[in-house]
């Protein structure tokens, strides 16, 4: 129980590791989260530092969804592993260390589900790898990938629904300023650059 609990808060700790944030730091000395979209994530650092400086920050976030699953897995197994993935993504959303101000969730997703179910998350990515493609816009492309998490994963059983809905209904509420602008039609769409203030 105690062993649990213990996994579950490294977990979280592991996703407060702010990839976007280091690598504004490193790149540029900035904070990410001052510039562009504001959200400290693979997206606003392609943005606003280029490809080199997202490609660190897409894998950096989706190693920490692999290894808070595999740290679940190895020490407690399946349900733990589950309950890992949530508070790693919880941990990367709203990180202590930095005023609770975090991403949206979306690589360390990747990596979490990859993880878990690789065959329903190559599913959910190459939906969301479409949408990107049809309409350039990451957001549009993330919200309706992880939407479809709960309604894939489900086949493998009610907590895995759960640990789905989680993730999507989460990730959902990052994005609420997102469809704010893509509804009323001023989102930005990739490859639009935002330059270092
Ligand atoms: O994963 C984040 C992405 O979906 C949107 O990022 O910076 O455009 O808000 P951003």
């Amino acid at each position: 129980m105690w062993g649990n609990l213990l996994l579950i808060l490294i977990a979280y700790f592991i996703g407060n590791f702010s990839t976007s944030y280091f690598v504004g730091k490193l790149f540029a000395k900035i904070d990410i989260r001052d510039h562009g979209s504001g959200n400290a994530g693979s997206t606003n650092v392609l943005r606003t530092l280029g490809i080199k400086a997202a490609a660190c920050t897409f894998l950096g976030d989706l190693f920490k969804g692999v290894l808070a699953v595999y740290l679940g897995n190895k020490f407690g197994g399946e349900t733990l592993a589950l309950a890992c993935g949530v508070s790693v993504v919880i941990g990367h959303n709203w990180p202590v260390f930095l005023g609770f101000k975090g991403g949206k969730g979306i690589a360390t997703t990747i990596g979490v589900a990859l993880t878990i179910k690789p065959f329903v998350a190559l599913i959910c990515i190459s939906i969301g790898v479409v949408i990107l493609y049809k309409y350039k816009y990451v957001s549009l492309a993330s919200i309706v990938a992880i939407s479809l998490l709960p309604f894939t994963i489900v086949i493998y059983g009610l907590n895995y629904l759960l640990f789905g809905l989680i993730l999507a209904l989460s990730a959902i509420y990052r994005h609420r300023e997102n469809i704010k602008r893509l509804l009323a039609g001023n989102e930005r769409k990739i490859g639009e650059k935002s330059r270092v203030k």
